[in-house]
C-alpha cells in the first residue's frame, strides 16, 4: 500500500491508471476505522482492479460548536488495518492543501440539505457534498462505495453525482452493526458502558417499526411514536428527530405505501447517534 499526501500525486497515480485501463474504486472515510469501513474497504477490493481509502477528517462538515478537535484519530492503526485489506492507496491529503487560503466554493444540493440531520447540523452535508466532489475530482475513481448507516449522505451525494454529471457509480453498502444490533460508529467510542447499554434503544426502535408495518400499520404518524417510546424508555437518551421519510427525495411521508425509510438521530452522552431501516408495506 503506498500512503499519498499531496493531491498532485494521487491525480497523476490516477491518470496513469486511467490510461492503462485499470478501474478505481474509492472508499471514502475520516479514519478512526472500525469493522463497518472495512466491510466497505472488502466491498471495494472485490470490485476494482484498484483500490483508493481516502481518510481525511474534513473541518467544513462539522459545525463550530461540533466534535472536529476531539473527532477520534488514529493513523497508525488506521494504516495498518487498510494495509491487510491490501488497499493500493491511502490518500490522506493535509487541511491545507484540501481548503487552501482563499478557499470559496462549495456545493449545496438544496432540497435534501435542510432535512432531518441537515436540520440540526447547518452546513454539514455541504461540507460532505464539496469534500466528495473534490475527492472524486482528485482521484478520479470510477466507482464509489458508501454506507447506507448514513443514509441522507448517500442520497445527497447520488443526487449530486445525477445533477453534475460525475461519471461515476454511487454503490451503497448495507449498515454493519455489532451482534447486539448497535450500527457501528466511530463516535461509539464516546459512550461509557451504561450509555452504550441505553444505545441499544435506536436498534430496538427500528425493529419495533419494522414489526408495526408487517403487521399492517401504514400510519407514520403511529410508526414514529411507537419508535420514539422505544427510545425514551432510557433515562440516557435524548430524541433529535424520528422521521417516515421517502426513500429518494427524504419527505416526510404520512402514509407508508410501497418502500419507505424510518430514520432517526439521539444524543447519548456525548455522542449522536444515527441509524436507519427500510420500513416495506
Ligand atoms: P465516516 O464516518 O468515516 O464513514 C466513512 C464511510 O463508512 C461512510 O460511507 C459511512 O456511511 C460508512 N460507515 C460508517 N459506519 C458504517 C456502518 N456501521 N456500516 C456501514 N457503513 C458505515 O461518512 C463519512 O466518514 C464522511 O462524511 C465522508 C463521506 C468520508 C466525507 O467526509
Amino acid at each position: 500500500m503506498r500512503i499519498l499526501e499531496p493531491i498532485k500525486e494521487m491525480q497523476s497515480w490516477s491518470e496513469a491508471e486511467r490510461r492503462e485501463g485499470g478501474s478505481i474504486v474509492l472508499v471514502p472515510t475520516m479514519g478512526a476505522l472500525h469493522e463497518g469501513h472495512l466491510s466497505l474497504v472488502r466491498d471495494g477490493r472485490k470490485r476494482g482492479e484498484r483500490l483508493v481509502v481516502s481518510l481525511f477528517v474534513n473541518p467544513a462538515q462539522f459545525a463550530p460548536h461540533e466534535d472536529y478537535a476531539a473527532y477520534p484519530r488514529d493513523f497508525e492503526r488506521d494504516q495498518m488495518l487498510l494495509e491487510e485489506e491490501k488497499v493500493d492507496i491511502l490518500f490522506h491529503p493535509t487541511v491545507e492543501e484540501i481548503y487552501p487560503e482563499g478557499y470559496q466554493s462549495y456545493v449545496e444540493v438544496e432540497k435534501l440539505i435542510p432535512l432531518l440531520c441537515g436540520a440540526f447540523r447547518p452546513g454539514h452535508f455541504r461540507g460532505v457534498a464539496t469534500v466528495v466532489a473534490k475527492l472524486f475530482n482528485i482521484v478520479r475513481p470510477h466507482a464509489a462505495i458508501f454506507g447506507a448507516k448514513d443514509f441522507q449522505q448517500l442520497q445527497v451525494i447520488r443526487r449530486m453525482v445525477r445533477d453534475l454529471n460525475f461519471d461515476i457509480e454511487v454503490i451503497a453498502h448495507p449498515t454493519v452493526r455489532d451482534p447486539d444490533g448497535l450500527a457501528l460508529s466511530s463516535r461509539n467510542a464516546y459512550l461509557n458502558a451504561e450509555e452504550r447499554a441505553a444505545a441499544l434503544s435506536l436498534y430496538r426502535s427500528l425493529k419495533r417499526a419494522e414489526s408495526l408495518v408487517l403487521g399492517g400499520e401504514r400510519k407514520s404518524r403511529r410508526v414514529i411514536e411507537a419508535a420514539r417510546a422505544e427510545i425514551e424508555k432510557e433515562r440516557l437518551t435524548r430524541v433529535e428527530y424520528v422521521s417516515v421519510c421517502h426513500p429518494e427525495t427524504l419527505e416526510e411521508i404520512e402514509k407508508i405505501e410501497g418502500e419507505a425509510i424510518l430514520a432517526l438521530a439521539v444524543r447519548v452522552g456525548k455522542a449522536r447517534l444515527i441509524d436507519n431501516t427500510i420500513l416495506r408495506a
